[in-house]
C-alpha cells in the first residue's frame, strides 16, 4: 500500500547552523508521538550530512533538492546522487518547477537524474505541475501528463514503483493560492489514472502522489483528505517547527 508523506522542501533557505536548530528542534518533535505519515526534509546540500547525523533518520528522512544528472568526473559544481546517498539521505527532489523555469532543467535531464537517483538507491520525489496559462487555457492535464511521459515513462516497471509523486500546480506555489480540494483530487486522480494506463492498477495504486503549493496548517487537513492525495511537498510551511508539524498531524 502507498504511504503517506509530508516533506519540507526548505528551498535556498537557513545557513548550516539555523537548518540544524530546525532539523534537532522537529526531531524532538517527533519524539515520543506517534505520527501517521512519512516524514521529510529537503534541505540544502551542504547540510545534509550534518542533519543526517543529528536526528533520528529513522523518523525523519533527509532529502536533497536536485542531484546531477551525470555519475562523477569535470562537472564542476555538481552533486552527484552517489555524494547525496554517502550524506545519509535517502531521498532527492527533482524537477521542481523553480529547477525548471530558473536553472533550464529539460525533462531529457530530468530523465537522467531519475536514473542517477535510482541508481544511488535514493527515492525521488519528482514534481509536475502545470504554470496559470496552462490551466486557464485548460492544458493542466496535457502538461501534466506529459511531464510524466517525458521523464518517467521509459524506467522498468520495478524503477517506477520506487518513485514519489508531488503534483505543485506552480501557480499555488509560494503565492498563499492553494489548489481548492477538488482541483487537487482532480489532477491527483488523473495522475494516477495516467500511471495505471503505462504500468498498470497495482503500481498506480501503490504510488504515493503528494500535493505541493501554498500547503500550510489551515488546508493540510482538507487537501490530505482526498483519496488520491498521500500527503504534501511543503516550501515556506516547512520553515519552522511550529508551522510544519500540524501539516504532520494533519493525517
Ligand atoms: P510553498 O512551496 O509551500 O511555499 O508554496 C512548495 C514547493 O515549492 O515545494
Amino acid at each position: 500500500m502507498r504511504k503517506n508523506i509530508v516533506a519540507g522542501n526548505w528551498k535556498m533557505n537557513m545557513n548550516l547552523q539555523e537548518g540544524l536548530a530546525l532539523a534537532t528542534a522537529l526531531n524532538e518533535a517527533l519524539k515520543g508521538i506517534t505520527v501517521h505519515c512519512d516524514v521529510v526534509i529537503g534541505t540544502p546540500f551542504i547540510h545534509l550530512a550534518s542533519v543526517s547525523n543529528s536526528i533520528d533518520t529513522t523518523k525523519i528522512g533527509v532529502s536533497a533538492q536536485n542531484c546531477a544528472d551525470k555519475v562523477s568526473g569535470a562537472y564542476t559544481g555538481e552533486v552527484s546522487a552517489g555524494m547525496i546517498a554517502s550524506t545519509g539521505a535517502k531521498y532527492v527532489i527533482l524537477g521542481h518547477s523553480e529547477r525548471r523555469a530558473y536553472y533550464h532543467e529539460t525533462p531529457a535531464m530530468l530523465k537522467e537524474k531519475v536514473i542517477q537517483a535510482l541508481a544511488s538507491n535514493l527515492t525521488p520525489i519528482f514534481c509536475i505541475g502545470e504554470v496559470l496559462e496552462e490551466r486557464e487555457s485548460e492544458k493542466h492535464f496535457e502538461v501534466v501528463k506529459s511531464q510524466i511521459e517525458t521523464s518517467l515513462f521509459e524506467l522498468s516497471t520495478e524503477d517506477f514503483s520506487k518513485l514519489v509523486l508531488a503534483y505543485e500546480p506552480v501557480w499555488a506555489i509560494g503565492t498563499g493560492k492553494t489548489a481548492t480540494a477538488a482541483q487537487a483530487q482532480e489532477m491527483h486522480a488523473f495522475i494516477r489514472q495516467t500511471i495505471a494506463e503505462k504500468y498498470g492498477n497495482e503500481i498506480a495504486n501503490d504510488t504515493s502522489i503528494l500535493y505541493g503549493g501554498s500547503c500550510n496548517a489551515s488546508n493540510a487537513k482538507e487537501l490530505f483528505s482526498n483519496s488520491d492525495v498521500d500527503g504534501g511537498l511543503i516550501g515556506g510551511a516547512s520553515l519552522g517547527v511550529d508551522k510544519f508539524m500540524p501539516i504532520i498531524e494533519a493525517f
